[in-house]
């Protein structure tokens, strides 16, 4: 069974069909990248399933559970987590205490003022926070101010605060958006560490098919809000309706 399952999804907004009819499942364990063009429907299909938006119709199953329309902070909790292209980061606060924040609200659901009352909370917060940072290299720089950190640190430290929560399930849009090539290198190694070591279901959306080919299990090509392909990396590269809509024709 698969760790994700959506069926017949759709959202639309006003007149434009966004997603449009996808239906998709992702096994546990497995790296499946996401790709198409500017305007696919790649961040409103990741939107739909972690409650980010309500669909306008279709399912999303998860775990074997319905999930459909359960909003963010309810889709953490069963272990959904997401790291996006828009910053989650607190700038003036620390990189330590930027995942403290998120692996708290993980524990708890929501902030509270006495949060840190209990010892035993304390400490499973630590801990957790120093094993993400850890796994994203970032523990030398916790008490670095979050805003100081040069750009791909700041995407690094994105991904650790969505793994704060420990998912199963963790969503990436675009995480080499911007990245220098060695910046990439390190995001591209990351992402196999976390599959891992951390057994981490991942979808990923991409643009660099560098990153893609290297990383993906498998790839779901949408265009115009459709699934177009959805397959291992070897038939996708061969795939000519893939080529044509996706690369115009170019070699991939
Ligand atoms: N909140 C919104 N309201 C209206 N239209 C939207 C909204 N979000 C996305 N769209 C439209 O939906 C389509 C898919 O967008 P998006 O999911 O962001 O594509 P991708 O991530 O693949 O580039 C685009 O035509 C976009 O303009
Ligand atoms: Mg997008």
């Amino acid at each position: 069974m698969s760790l994700l399952q959506t069926t017949d999804l759709v959202k639309q907004f006003g007149g434009l069909t966004a997603v449009d009819g996808v239906s998709v499942g992702i096994d546990r364990g497995t790296v499946q990248a996401i790709i198409g063009p500017n305007g696919a429907g790649k961040t409103t299909f990741i939107n739909c399933v972690s409650g980010l938006l309500d669909p306008t119709s279709g399912t999303v199953e998860f775990d074997g559970e319905d999930i459909t329309g359960m909003p963010p902070h309810e889709t953490v909790q069963q272990g959904i987590s997401k790291s996006f292209q828009t910053a989650s980061i607190f700038p003036t606060m620390t990189v330590e205490e930027n995942v403290q924040i998120a692996a708290f609200g993980a524990e708890h659901g929501s902030f509270r003022f006495n949060f840190l009352k209990k010892r035993s909370d304390y400490n499973a917060v630590q801990d957790r926070t120093e094993r993400m940072l850890r796994s994203v290299e970032l523990w030398e720089d916790r008490n670095v101010q979050a805003q100081s950190l040069p750009y791909g640190d700041k995407r690094r430290l994105e991904i650790a605060i969505a793994l704060a929560s420990e998912p199963e399930l963790l969503f990436m849009d675009e995480p080499t958006a911007g990245m220098s090539p060695d910046e990439t290198r390190q995001t591209v190694d990351l992402i196999e560490e976390l599959r891992e070591e951390l057994g981490l279901t991942i979808v990923l959306v991409e643009h660099d098919m560098e990153v893609i080919f290297r990383v993906a299990d498998k790839i779901t090509v949408l265009h115009r809000g459709a699934i177009i392909a959805n397959a291992a990396p070897e038939q996708i590269r061969g795939d000519e309706q893939v080529q044509e809509a996706y690369l115009g024709g170019a070699e991939i």
